[in-house]
């Protein structure tokens, strides 16, 4: 629950609220209360510059004694000194700690001041005003107020807020569990639907229409899964494809053994199956080296070491090696390579795909074949053209030659030994090696394989 990332991204959210929200509630508590109080001093000021303002004009018993009756009922009292502050009128009975207040030292003399104003902790507060007439000091008139009243105004605003507070904090509560559901269902969904995936379901509930970052990562998430769909079912091909390879030889073998077994047979025909059983191994002792390669091509552990080499110096190496097969048979090799190509290849492998190649060109010539192999240096890539008059591949076949075990007449190739890995092992080395490879043919003309590799 703490880990979610719907809670950290609410509680950050609500704190940062809660901060806002607080310290402009605080402001305005504070400036409330600022004005209501003020406005309480200001209104026991103006009674009491009232009282001076007729004192100033009457300064006598009668007034005196009017302006204390006046008081004597209302939340106000009022005490009247004269110049010595010696108190001379009182509207109500004058407490010690108001008489200490009279006593204070009189700052302002001309306008009316506040003289006491802790309302919090005192129960009066007390505004002082002078009587003047003709700028002569006659006395003061002292207001004292209650501070029950202001009191029970700040407490009336104190529970406003405090309701105010719960019911913001209720809903700012509210709204952020919302809102942070809601910003994390959506990476909720995709941590369901991945894990669904990791369950082996196929197709997830993703929301690849969102236009945000989200939608990206649920398109690339569901990328993968397809891309995952598509492994397993190119692996289960794969792997039935290889046991069904094994087992036909195997067949013949056990089959050819069995008769060889055989005590009627004469020496001549058992060495001729022993023959055919040492040829189906081989053939699949190639197999399983092939399948070997290729394993160790598709989990990148096949080394590719690359290095700067003459690639006409490649070329000949093989066409060296291959020449016997070719001349045993009374077909032609030629070859056309400018000297002084220098390339970026690993050559150990780009032996391996020139062998395959020429030797399927050999392989599926006619008779009196020729194969012409030609290099070709451009601007930016090398090609190496393989042209032969063979049998040439239907149109169909082509773009299946680089499938593994793809072998366009599967008994004819029994004959000639192939297995269908030899063009898939070389595109994996071609693509190794940013180069490419196509294949043209038409049947019964001839095929032409074009690898091209770019130049550094
Ligand atoms: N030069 C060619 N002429 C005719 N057919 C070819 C040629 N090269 C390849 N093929 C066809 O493509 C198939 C796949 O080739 P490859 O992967 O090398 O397997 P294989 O082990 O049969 O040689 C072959 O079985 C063959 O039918
Ligand atoms: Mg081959």
């Amino acid at each position: 629950m703490l880990d979610r990332l719907s809670f950290r991204i609410g509680s950050l959210f609500f704190i940062l609220l809660i901060a806002v929200l607080s310290f402009f509630y605080l402001l305005l508590y504070s400036n409330l209360v600022n004005d209501r109080v003020g406005e309480v001093f200001e209104s026991v000021l103006d009674r009491g510059n009232a009282h001076s303002a007729v004192l100033g004009d009457y300064f006598n018993p009668t007034t005196l004694e009017h302006v204390a009756l006046m008081e004597e009922s209302a939340n106000y009292s009022v005490v009247i000194t004269d110049r010595e502050q010696q108190i001379i009128e009182q509207s109500n009975q004058v407490s010690q700690k108001m008489r200490e207040v009279i006593s204070r030292e009189v700052s302002n003399k001309q306008n009316g001041s506040t003289v006491f104003d802790d309302w919090a902790n005192s129960t009066f507060i007390a505004t002082v005003s002078p009587i003047v007439h003709n700028d002569k000091l006659l006395g003061y008139v002292y207001m004292f107020a209650d501070t029950n009243y202001i009191q029970g105004l700040v407490q009336n605003l104190q529970k406003q807020f405090l309701v105010i507070g719960g019911i913001s904090l209720l809903i700012t509560l509210v709204i952020v569990l919302l809102l942070s559901r809601l910003i994390t269902l959506p990476v909720r969904q995709m941590k369901d639907a991945t894990t669904q995936l990791r369950e082996g379901k196929e197709h997830v509930p993703l929301q690849v229409y969102r236009r945000d970052e989200l939608g990206e990562l649920a398109k690339a998430i569901s990328g993968l899964s397809t891309d995952l769909t598509r492994l397993k079912k190119e692996r289960n091909d794969f792997l039935s494809s290889i046991s069904h390879e094994l087992r036909t030889p195997l067949t013949y073998v056990k089959g050819y053994a069995e008769i060889a077994q055989r005590s009627t047979i004469s020496e001549t025909e058992r060495a001729a199956y022993l023959d055919i059983i040492r040829q189906e191994v081989e053939a699949l002792t190639r197999m399983i080296q092939q399948l070997f390669d290729l394993a160790k091509l598709d989990s990148n552990q096949f080394e590719i070491s690359r290095r700067e080499v003459l690639l006409c110096d490649v070329i000949k190496q093989v066409v060296d090696r291959v020449t016997p097969a070719f001349e045993a048979n009374g077909h032609k090799l030629q070859i056309n390579c400018p000297g002084g190509i220098e390339v970026f290849i690993d050559p150990d492998r780009f032996n391996q795909v020139m062998w395959n190649v020429l030797d399927n060109a050999r392989k599926y010539l006619s008779d009196q074949g020729t194969v012409k192999v030609e290099v070709i240096e451009n601007v930016e890539e090398v090609c190496i053209n393989v042209q032969d008059n063979g049998i040439g591949i239907e149109k169909e076949a082509l773009k299946h030659l680089f499938t593994r075990f793809y072998r366009v007449e599967k008994s004819r190739s029994r004959k000639t030994g192939g297995t269908g890995l030899g063009l898939a092992i070389v595109k994996e080395i071609i693509d190794a090696h940013q180069g490419t490879i196509s294949i043209e043919s038409e049947l019964g003309e001839g095929t032409f394989v074009s690898i091209k590799l770019p130049k550094y």
